[in-house]
């Protein structure tokens, strides 16, 4: 169960990662107002070192579920939209190592999936995928790291999936700020 000790914005506290995707289309406008949330982060510089590949039709799709692991791919298979993220690893200008790349993708993931639940969707952040394949598929410099791959939908029936999944299908709990918080 979660706790909140504060009271913080609505997204935030009812946001989470379920597994249980409807197969159901996404509208075009709702996909791109996701990656529009995703483009007003902040950046380092305002470098932007984000990019996107959406994989939504059927080829697409197909081609960027076999680069999740058996695990992802046993559930994210449903998620109409597949989203890979991307981290420019150098600045545009000079060309010198952008440190903050993976931080500030990171970012734009959040606001990325504070915006789907503010639309009633659903997405969910995977680290568990080839990022060798990844490259290789999207003919990816080495100044192009992927990042994660994003399952978007809308939360559909939890009976879909196997019983191992159905018992962690809730909203993950977080240690409190007192463990987090660390000393000067
Ligand atoms: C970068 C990143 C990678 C993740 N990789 C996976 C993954 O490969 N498979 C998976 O089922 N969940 C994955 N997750 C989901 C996390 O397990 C989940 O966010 C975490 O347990 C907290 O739960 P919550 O999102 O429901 O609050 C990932 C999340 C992030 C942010």
């Amino acid at each position: 169960m979660r706790k909140f000790n504060y009271p913080i914005m609505p997204e935030i506290m009812q946001r989470w990662s379920p597994r249980a995707f409807s197969e159901e289309p996404l509208a075009e406008a709702d996909v791109l107002a996701l990656l529009e949330a995703a483009r007003y982060a902040p950046s380092c510089f305002n470098e932007q070192p984000w990019r996107f590949i959406v994989a939504q039709t059927q080829h697409e799709l197909q081609a960027m579920q076999d680069l999740l692991t058996e695990q992802n791919l046993a559930w994210a298979k449903r998620a109409p939209v597949l989203l890979l993220l991307i981290a420019k690893r150098t600045f545009t200008e000079g060309g010198k190592d952008n440190y903050w790349h993976m931080f500030d993708v990171g970012t734009a993931w959040g606001y990325l999936s504070l915006e789907a639940e503010r639309r009633g969707l659903i997405a969910h952040a995977m680290g568990g995928f080839s990022r060798k394949r990844t490259a290789e598929m999207f003919s990816l410099s080495p100044d192009l790291a992927p990042i994660a791959i994003v399952a978007i939908g809308k939360l559909g029936d939890a009976n879909v999936l196997s019983p191992a999944l159905r018992e962690r299908e809730k909203p993950g709990t977080r240690r409190p700020l007192s463990e987090t918080v660390m000393k000067h």
